[in-house]
Formats: C-alpha cells, sequence, structure tokens
C-alpha cells in the first residue's frame, strides 16, 4: 500500500518515511514494510500525527521495541509511529518519569541506581516502557501495572490525557492502554539500597537467560499461559519441541517461544502456531491463545 506524506500536516512530514523494512524493527527480525513510519519528536506530535490519521482514516499501530511483535509478510497497510525518540527518564525520590519510548532496562537500571525498589522484577524483558505498559509485562516477580502510578496518553479520540492507575484497566499481559498511544509514565517503587536492587535484577535476568532462548530471534513466548497453567509446559508435554515449518522452529529449550532460525517467514510462524494450538487440544483438551500480537490482527488460524 503506498500512502503520501501529504497525509500528514507539514511540520510532521520530515520525521517520517515510506515502505520502511519492520522486520529489522522486530526481534522476531520478520516481516514486510510499513507503509508509512513517523518517529515523533514530542507529545504534541503524537496527538497531531492521530489527529491525522483519524481525519484521513488511515490505520495507526503503536510500535515500541518490537518485542512481542509479529509483523505479516505483506506489511502494514498503514502508519507505524515509533516512539524511538521520547526516552527520557527522570527519577525524582521513589517516583520515576519515563518516556514511553525508554528502554525497558534502563528504566530498571536507573531504579537500581537510584535506590527505587519493585521494577527490578523487570529485569531482562526487552522492549519499551510504553511497550511494558500496553502488555502488562511482566513475570513470576510482578508485573508493570504494581508500579504504574499514572499515565499520560493520547486517547483514542486523539486528546492527550492523564490517566491514574485506578482509570486504566490491567489484566494478564493486557491494558486498555492498547486502544491510544502511552506517552509517558509515572511509576512510584519502595525504598531500598542499589547495590542490593541492582543484585537482585542480576538473578531475575539470570533465571530468565537459564530457561529461555535468548541468543534466538522470537517475541517471547507465543501464548498465553491457560489459567493456572504453563503453556511452555503442555506443549512440551505435547511433544512439540523441536517441530518446525520452514525457518520457523518451536525452541528446544522452551516451548512456548517459537525461533527464527533465520529464514522464517511470518506464514511460517503462522502455519507452527496453529500445529501447536492442534496438538495442545488434542493432548490436553486445552485452547491455547496467542500472546504475540500479530499485524494486521490475524488469528494463526487463518
Ligand atoms: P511491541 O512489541 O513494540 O508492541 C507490543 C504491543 O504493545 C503492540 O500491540 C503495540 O501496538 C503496543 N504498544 C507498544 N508501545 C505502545 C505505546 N507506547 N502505547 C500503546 N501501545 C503500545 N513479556 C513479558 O511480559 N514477560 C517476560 O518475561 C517476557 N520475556 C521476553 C523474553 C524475550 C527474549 C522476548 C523477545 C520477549 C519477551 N517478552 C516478555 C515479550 C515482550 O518483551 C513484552 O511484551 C514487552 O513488554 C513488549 O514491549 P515492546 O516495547 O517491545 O512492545
Ligand atoms: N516447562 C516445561 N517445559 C518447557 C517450558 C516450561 O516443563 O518447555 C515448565 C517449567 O519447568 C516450569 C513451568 O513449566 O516448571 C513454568 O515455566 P517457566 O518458569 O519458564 O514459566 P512460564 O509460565 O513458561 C512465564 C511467562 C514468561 C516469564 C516467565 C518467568 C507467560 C506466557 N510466560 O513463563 O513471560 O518470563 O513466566 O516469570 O506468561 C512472555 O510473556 O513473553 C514471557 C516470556
Amino acid at each position: 500500500m503506498n500512502l503520501s506524506l501529504n497525509l500528514l500536516p507539514p511540520r510532521l512530514r520530515p520525521l517520517a518515511r515510506a515502505g520502511v523494512p519492520l522486520a529489522p524493527l522486530t526481534t522476531f527480525r520478520i516481516g514486510g514494510a510499513a507503509a508509512l513510519l513517523v518517529e515523533p519528536a514530542s507529545l504534541r506530535d503524537v496527538s497531531d500525527l492521530l489527529a491525522a490519521c483519524r481525519a484521513s482514516g488511515v490505520p495507526l499501530f503503536v510500535l515500541g521495541g518490537g518485542s512481542n511483535l509479529l509483523v505479516s509478510d505483506e506489511g502494514v497497510p498503514g502508519v507505524v509511529v515509533s516512539l524511538a525518540r521520547l526516552k527520557k527518564i527522570q527519577v525524582i525520590g521513589s517516583h520515576v518519569i519515563a518516556q514511553a519510548g525508554a528502554n525497558l532496562a534502563t528504566l530498571v537500571t536507573r531504579c537500581s541506581q537510584a535506590g527505587v525498589a519493585g521494577p527490578q522484577a523487570l529485569a531482562g524483558i526487552p522492549g519499551t516502557v510504553g511497550g511494558a505498559l500496553a502488555m502488562n509485562a511482566g513475570g513470576r516477580h510482578g508485573e508493570i501495572a504494581d508500579w504504574v502510578e499514572r499515565v499520560i496518553w493520547v486517547n483514542p479520540r486523539g486528546e492527550l490525557e492523564s490517566l491514574y492507575r485506578e482509570e486504566i484497566a490491567f489484566g494478564y499481559r493486557s491494558s486498555t492502554l492498547r486502544e491510544g498511544v502511552v506517552v509517558e509514565a509515572w511509576l512510584h517503587g519502595g525504598v531500598g539500597e542499589p547495590a542490593e536492587l541492582a543484585a537482585r535484577a542480576r538473578t531475575i535476568l539470570q533465571e530468565k537467560l537459564a530457561a529461555q532462548p535468548y541468543s534466538e530471534f522470537s517475541a517471547g513466548c507465543a501464548f498465553q499461559n491457560p489459567k493456572g497453567m504453563s503453556a511452555g509446559r503442555l506443549i512440551d508435554l505435547a511433544g512439540c519441541k523441536g517441530l518446525g515449518v520452514g525457518g520457523a522452529q518451536v525452541s528446544t529449550m522452551h516451548g512456548n517461544f517459537i525461533v527464527n532460525t533465520g529464514s522464517a517467514t511470518a506464514s511460517q510462524v503462522l502455519e507452527l502456531m496453529r500445529m501447536v494450538q492442534e496438538r495442545v487440544q488434542a493432548a490436553h483438551g486445552v485452547r491455547l491463545e496467542p500472546e504475540v500480537r500479530i499485524w494486521p490482527a490475524c488469528a494463526p488460524a487463518a
């Protein structure tokens, strides 16, 4: 799909590029190009961009670190907004103010250095602060919602708005923030000793490195855990480890990771996800639901 830069207000045009390959901007290294990729330089740019997309009826896709995304081989027929330029982090006492494009790992390090306790639980999770809020990223040690005080976002009506924690619905790997564009987060932690906090973050990172295939291209866990169960364990018990379609393979290290061994396409990953769903359904009678976000939206079975 070709989109003209003219759909954007003149001020935003220098921040936009057409036909940008998205694969290098994702941890899966898979997928086609964005019709237009825009990198706003201010919060105001984000709301102006949303307004322009609404006015012209062009769909908008929000890109963080691309660590939970499967982009279709045909690419994305719309505007992709990347928050990569908005990455300031400020720590004031036990409060942390982070722009959405800030790296989550940098946030964890800054918290440890400043003696802010809590977000160390997120050590080892790739991506950005905005993506972590949209997905409510976390694991057995906690999830980002645990430290949210408030969030500034551009809401679905295109308005810059501040939301208190209680105005946001966070669930398991989901939040209502996915309906708009998060631009800034205010987090609040406890008080800790910097060396101890850094050691805790290192331990949690080591735990993840020992269990998950970090040296390979993936988008993290492909499926959500069904209530009270581990999808990885179900996939493993169903004999799916090592199963492959083209360059896509179920990790031999962790059953819930699908890895791109080098040349995988999005359609191969989707076909493999469908096979895994079928085998787990047959073996355990459980339907696995994707955790990875698929652009443009499409079910693995489609
Ligand atoms: P993206 O992948 O860029 O986007 C994900 C979704 O969030 C998309 O729907 C996107 O539109 C939306 N989004 C992104 N930014 C914004 C924004 N500013 N405003 C509104 N919506 C936005 N996840 C866990 O929860 N726990 C883990 O332990 C974990 N381990 C992982 C390990 C590996 C090796 C990998 C590759 C991934 C892992 N993940 C894990 C998945 C992923 O890192 C998280 O979901 C992460 O929070 C996604 O952030 P991102 O910035 O990369 O978002
Ligand atoms: N297991 C197996 N075989 C496997 C994988 C796991 O038997 O192939 C077993 C493990 O031995 C363990 C249990 O299943 O007894 C749970 O495994 P693990 O501790 O790896 O946790 P998980 O439930 O598979 C969840 C999150 C991860 C997060 C970890 C650690 C989901 C879908 N996954 O994994 O998040 O890192 O806990 O906190 O919620 C992600 O969301 O992308 C992600 C990686």
